[in-house]
């Protein structure tokens, strides 16, 4: 008789129990969710900026994208290696995602930065929040994530210098989604001049479905 397919291998790294490894292993399938997602995401403004800024917003971007792409290989292989299956189809992640769809479509450059950088938000928090999940258990894990989120944070800063006044503020800092933040930035043809609201951090929940 055939053997019953399982996602879960009988092994894992040693120095864990196999049930801790593939607990960690599982935190990492939403995050491997959360970069698939973004790397898309990222094309998808890549493909869809207009205006005076394209060529400095659509040339941005695609160096991030390389790297997300990296960061969905080293996620996928420690799953793998710690002894589950990594999903990277694309049903799983509609199906199993916390968030929507970006709403953004042709648009300038500084309405897709203040959308993005509410993406960046939601990802960010959320991988922040799985490192700490596995940083008892797995500190080669939550090293892989450190990285990750250097290089997220490093990149938002490249998006938020295109949409931040001299004083510091970002003219979408409020907005609870996408569009929002786009309309935030539109409305104000200098972006980069302070509007006198205080700069908060944009709701994660934005993207939420
Ligand atoms: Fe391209």
């Amino acid at each position: 008789m055939a053997k019953k397919s399982t996602r879960n291998a009988a092994f894992t790294v040693p120095g864990l129990t196999t049930e801790q490894g593939h607990a960690v292993a599982d935190i990492l399938q939403q995050r491997l969710h959360a970069l698939n997602d973004l790397q898309l995401t990222l094309k998808h403004a890549h493909w869809n900026v207009v205006g005076p800024n394209f060529i400095a917003v659509h040339e941005m971007l695609d160096p991030q994208i390389d790297e997300v792409r990296g960061y969905v290989d080293e996620l996928a292989e420690r799953m793998a290696t710690m002894g589950v299956s990594p999903s990277g189809l694309p049903g799983a992640i509609v199906a199993e995602r916390t968030w929507d769809d970006y709403s953004v479509h042709r648009a300038p450059g500084v309405e897709h930065l203040a959308a993005l950088d509410l993406v960046y938000d939601g990802v960010i928090s959320d991988h922040r929040e799985a490192l700490a999940r596995v940083s008892d258990v797995d500190p080669i894990t939550e090293d892989m994530l450190i990285g990750q989120v250097r290089g997220l944070e490093l990149f938002q800063w490249f998006m938020r210098s295109h949409i931040e006044s001299g004083s510091g503020v970002l003219e979408h800092a409020g907005a609870r989604t996408e569009k929002g933040a786009a309309k935030a930035v539109k409305s104000s043809p200098k972006a980069t001049k302070s509007s006198g609201r205080t700069a908060t951090s944009p709701a994660k929940a934005s993207r939420k479905k």
